[in-house]
């Protein structure tokens, strides 16, 4: 049975004047150990998918289960990494990680052997006894990585991680977060509207509609890893996709001029 099933999920919010449909017949089912990429354009409901799977917003209908069991609220089997960096700013980097874990109320050598070991896995080691404002935005997106996976979530849900990053610290998380992936045999949601991060990263693609987002195409990525952004088949789906997002941007952009436009 497939770890996260997502059934004909639909999402409503209901602002004054109308109702805006953020997801519709959203049917899914990810696989243990998958890394599935959640693509498309700003509005199409990536995020609220995905915190509907976080269980922080549950959906108006249907349902998201995993392990076979509904999702009611957040749960220790899903850990969450957002794109600013949720990092507590009076903390040091170790103190960051050892939260989760001192809340709950686990040993001190348990949570010292496992922070140190987060530590060295995500090459934080030196860094240790320093505090968020001295470490530049990619050592902190390592932070609140390794702080999820304190958690041991065997799910890493994560919205626009490196949306924020440089494009070389970005490819070296995404090396960096490969590689976690690969050892550690986590099931990864991962929302991004990058056509190239999607390919470099996913076994799966999922390319989302506008308004109301609905799948709009399933893409399973069969290119080998370590892949080359360069390579041919590389650039023939980055086109193939490129053209699907786009149709979808250019709603989003017609919507825009409506409403500014007051039509
Ligand atoms: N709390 C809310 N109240 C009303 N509408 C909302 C709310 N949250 C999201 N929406 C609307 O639902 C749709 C989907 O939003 P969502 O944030 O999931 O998109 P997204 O794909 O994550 O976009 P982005 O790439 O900009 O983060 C958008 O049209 C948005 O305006
Ligand atoms: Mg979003």
């Amino acid at each position: 049975m497939a770890q996260i099933i997502i059934n004909n999920v639909q999402k409503v919010f209901k602002t004054p004047g109308k109702d805006v449909i953020a997801l519709k017949d959203i049917n899914l089912e990810i696989k243990r150990g998958e890394f599935v990429c959640l693509l498309g354009p700003s509005g199409c409901g990536k995020s609220t998918l995905l915190n509907a799977v976080a269980g922080f917003a549950l959906p108006s209908d249907g349902e998201i289960t995993v392990e076979g069991k509904n999702i009611i609220g957040p749960g220790p089997d899903r850990g969450m990494v957002f794109q600013e960096y949720a990092l507590f700013p009076w903390m040091s980097i170790s103190q960051n990680i050892a939260f989760g874990l001192e809340v709950q109320k686990k040993s001190k050598s348990e949570i010292d052997s496992t922070v140190n070991q987060l530590l060295a896995l995500l090459h934080l080691t030196d860094f240790r006894d320093r505090f968020p404002k001295d470490l530049s935005g990619g050592m902190r997106q390592r932070v609140a990585i390794a702080r999820v996976l304190a958690l041991d979530s065997p799910i890493m849900l994560m919205d626009e991680p490196f949306g924020a990053l440089d494009a070389l610290t970005r490819r070296n998380l995404q090396d960096e977060l490969l590689r976690i992936w690969q050892k550690l045999g986590k099931t990864i949601l991962f929302v991004t509207h990058s056509i190239e991060e999607s390919i470099y990263l996913a076994d799966r693609i999922v390319v989302m509609t506008y308004r109301p987002g609905t799948v709009k195409r399933d893409h399973i990525v069969e290119i080998p890893r370590p892949r080359d952004p360069a390579s041919p088949e590389f650039n023939k789906l980055k086109r193939e996709l490129g053209l699907l997002v786009m149709e979808e941007q250019q709603r989003h952009s017609n919507d825009e001029m409506k409403l500014a436009t007051g039509d």
